[in-house]
C-alpha cells in the first residue's frame, strides 16, 4: 500500500469539513434549472431522430477512429466538418476538438511559450489555467471586464502578449465588452483569444460573429455540449495557428480522435440550428420572464444564465434544499470554483421551462431573499 495514501484522505476529510465535499450523483428528476441545455437540443426528439437516421444510414460512423488524426484518426468527414464550420463563422480553418476542455488546453499550451505573457480576465475558465501551467506562460490577471485594468497591464509588457477572455461568462452570466478589448488588443498588439463557450447558440453563432470581430480576434473556441447539445468544441482561426497547433499542441497529438458521429452530430446541429433559428427567440423570452420578476443577479439581462449571489454556505444550501423538495433542479456554487464570498445559486434558462415553472421558481427566491 502506498504509504502517502494518508495525504488523499486528509484532503477529502478537510472538503467534508467545510461541507464542499464533491460528490457525483446520477441525474435527478425535475424541472431542469441547471443544465447548459440552453435551447434544449439535447433533449429534443426531432433532432434526435435526425441522428438516428444518421447513424442507420451509415453505421460506420460509429466506428472507433483508432489513431490519433496525426497517424489513423483522420477522415473525410471531420475534414468537412471543419470547412462546413469555418465557412459558417467566416473564419479561415476551424479545427475540432472532442471538448472545450480539451480545446483550451491545446490553445494555452501551444502558442504561449515560458517567455510569453497570458492576460486573462480574472473569471476565466478553469481550463485555461490549466493550459497556461502546461506552457509555462506568465500569466496575469486584470479585474473581471475591466478594461481601464487590463490596459494598465498591457502598457507594461514586452514581447509577445496574449488576451483571453470569455465573451459570456459562465459563473456570472455577463458579457465581455468584446468591441473595447479588441480595440486594446489591436493597440497593444496582443493576440486576443475568445471562448464562447456558453454564447454559441445562444447568440447566433457567438458574439464574435455577431459583432463581426473576426478579424481582431486570433482564435475563438466554440463548444458543442451545451446549446447544440451534443459534445466537442472548434477553434475558430487561421490557417497559421490552425497548422501550428496540429504540430505543437499536445492534447490534439497525443490523444485519440472522436469517432466520426461526433463530428456528424455537431454537423448536423448546426444545420439544426439554422432551420429552427426561432430557439433563440423563444429562449430569450424565457429569460425575459425570470428577469420581469426583479431577482436580483448579477447577469445581463439576455443571458441564460442568471447568478445570484448568496455568500453565506448554510442559506445557500438551505435555498437548494428548499427548491429541490418543490422539484426544481438548481446548481450551487462554492468556492473554489468562485472566489470565496461570492457563492452563489446558478440558474440556467432554457427554451422549454414553462412560464409557470419559471414564476414558481423566482417566488420561492424572493421569499428565501
Ligand atoms: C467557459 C468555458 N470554457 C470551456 C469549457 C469546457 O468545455 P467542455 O465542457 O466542452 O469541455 C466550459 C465548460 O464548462 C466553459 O464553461
Amino acid at each position: 500500500m502506498f504509504k502517502d495514501f494518508l495525504y488523499f484522505e486528509n484532503a477529502l476529510q478537510k472538503r467534508k469539513q467545510s461541507d464542499i465535499l464533491r460528490i457525483l450523483k446520477t441525474q435527478n428528476s425535475g424541472i431542469d434549472f441547471y443544465s447548459n441545455d440552453y435551447l434544449g437540443l439535447a433533449r429534443n426528439e426531432e433532432f434526435q431522430k435526425i441522428l438516428l437516421r444518421t447513424v442507420q444510414g451509415n453505421p460506420e460512423l460509429l466506428k472507433g477512429s483508432t489513431g490519433s488524426r496525426l497517424i489513423s484518426g483522420n477522415s473525410a468527414i471531420v475534414t468537412e466538418t471543419e470547412n462546413f464550420i469555418a465557412e459558417k463563422h467566416q473564419y479561415e480553418s476551424a479545427l475540432l476538438f472532442p471538448s472545450g476542455y480539451n480545446a483550451n488546453l491545446a490553445l494555452f499550451s501551444s502558442l504561449p511559450n515560458r517567455h510569453d505573457t497570458v492576460i486573462i480576465d480574472e473569471k476565466i475558465h478553469r481550463s485555461v489555467h490549466d493550459g497556461c501551467m502546461m506552457s509555462h506562460c506568465r500569466k496575469l490577471k486584470f479585474a473581471h471586464n475591466d478594461c481601464f485594468h487590463l490596459e494598465e497591464i498591457l502598457k507594461k509588457q514586452k514581447g509577445k502578449v496574449y488576451i483571453t477572455v470569455e465573451s459570456l461568462y459562465s459563473m456570472d452570466g455577463d458579457v465581455a465588452p468584446l468591441h473595447e478589448i479588441a480595440e486594446l488588443a489591436e493597440q497593444y498588439n496582443a493576440g486576443l483569444i475568445v471562448d464562447e463557450a456558453h454564447a454559441f447558440g445562444v447568440f447566433g453563432y457567438g458574439l464574435v460573429d455577431r459583432f463581426r470581430l473576426q478579424k481582431k480576434v486570433l482564435a475563438t473556441v466554440v463548444t458543442y455540449g451545451k446549446a447544440l447539445g451534443t459534445h466537442g468544441a472548434s477553434i475558430l482561426t487561421n490557417n497559421v495557428i490552425k497548422s501550428f497547433l496540429i504540430n505543437f499542441a499536445s492534447p490534439f497529438i497525443y490523444s485519440t480522435s472522436a469517432h466520426d458521429f461526433l463530428w456528424k452530430s455537431i454537423f448536423e446541429g448546426y444545420y439544426f440550428l439554422t432551420v429552427n433559428d426561432k430557439l433563440s427567440t423563444k429562449l430569450q423570452e424565457k429569460i425575459k420572464i425570470f428577469r420581469n420578476q426583479n431577482v436580483k443577479t448579477v447577469s445581463n439581462e439576455n443571458s441564460p444564465i442568471q447568478a445570484i449571489i448568496i455568500p453565506d454556505n448554510n442559506r445557500l444550501k438551505a435555498l437548494t434544499k428548499t427548491l429541490s423538495d418543490q422539484g426544481f433542479l438548481t446548481y450551487a456554487v462554492f468556492s473554489p470554483t468562485v472566489k470565496e464570498g461570492t457563492e452563489r445559486l446558478r440558474i440556467c434558462l432554457h427554451t422549454f421551462n414553462k412560464e409557470e415553472e419559471i414564476l414558481k421558481l423566482t417566488e420561492i427566491i424572493k421569499e428565501f431573499a
